[in-house]
């Protein structure tokens, strides 16, 4: 049998933990504070922005929310993260990506105080998950670490492949594999765009994330049985829907589940683990900044 993980009820037990430890912040006279700041191009951003304002709201932690037009100069941006991070009242800044064009989003990133980056993007924070300390881990791979503990999925020794590269998610997902430590111990091999025979690769895995933005792009010829397989991907294809576009993985769900021991499904597997650790982040940062020990799931 293959299980379908649940990734909306594993984060709900992640996003009730957190409410306590909000809760006890709350006591102690300090309420989180997430700014958000949103610059997109991408249609699929303000959905994704809102989503995590809500998640915010719904535990009690402030949520600010920030818009600019999609002309406006990079100083204008700049000017807005100074701000932010001179605030006081604010413990968390993420600025949504991707930026347009004419923002250099490297250049945001750097000018984010490391200590509000609940994104973990900052060179810093890179630079510390890197040298085995974290301090912010990034959400959707830290998400995935909760996820494969949740379905009892020990990581010690086995192999993992990560297919994607990306800053986001398939560098730091690499990066905590490979740490001495809970959720890590794997040997990992990351493959991307460039790889040779990657099915090769692939079929060595036994906990594989797929997170290379391509639609369906893995599929259950290139597993091994028993494999367990993380879906990335939210990729939003045309579709004759009222929408007009479906989403889907980067897995064909129905040919992989017919290999997995374990599977996520999209929508549902990853998605609300990403913004469940941000919550994570948000009130980890709260704790940090006020000198406050914090409980954390
Ligand atoms: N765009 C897509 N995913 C993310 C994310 O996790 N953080 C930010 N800031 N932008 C994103």
């Amino acid at each position: 049998m293959t299980e379908q993980i649940d990734g909306e009820a594993v984060a709900a037990d992640i996003r009730a933990e957190l409410q306590s430890t909000v809760d006890s912040l709350a006591d102690a006279g300090e309420r989180p504070t997430l700014a958000t700041v949103l610059m997109s191009p991408d249609p699929a951003s303000e959905t994704y922005v809102s989503m995590k304002q809500n998640d915010c709201e719904e535990l009690g932690i402030n949520a600010r929310d920030i818009e600019l037009d999609l002309d406006e100069p990079a100083e204008a941006l700049f000017d807005v993260i100074d701000e932010l991070n001179a605030d006081d009242d604010v413990n968390g800044i993420l600025v949504q990506s991707p930026v347009p064009d004419h923002i250099d989003y490297r250049e945001v990133l750097e000018r984010i105080d490391p200590e509000k980056d609940v994104d973990g993007f900052h060179p810093t924070n890179v630079g510390r998950l890197v040298a085995g300390y974290p301090q912010y881990k990034p959400c959707t791979p830290h998400g995935i670490q909760k996820l494969l503990a949740a379905t009892d999925v020990d990581t010690e020794g086995k192999d993992a492949v990560v297919v994607g590269r990306s800053r986001i998610v398939g560098k730091p997902m690499a990066n905590l594999f490979i740490q001495k430590a809970p959720g890590g111990n794997a040997t990992t091999t990351v493959c991307h765009s460039r790889t040779d025979d990657l099915a090769a690769k692939t079929r060595q895995a036994d906990i594989l994330v797929a997170a290379a933005g391509i639609p369906e792009f893995i599929d259950g010829s290139m597993l091994s049985a028993g494999v367990v397989v993380i879906d990335v991907g939210i990729n939003r294809v045309d579709a004759d829907t009222e929408k007009g576009y479906e989403l889907v993985g980067d897995v064909d769900y129905e040919s992989a589940a017919a290999k997995a021991s374990a599977i996520t499904p999209v929508p549902g597997g990853v998605g609300p683990m990403t913004r469940a650790m941000l919550l994570y982040n948000t009130v980890k940062a709260t704790g940090l900044q006020n000198d406050l020990d914090v409980d954390l799931p």
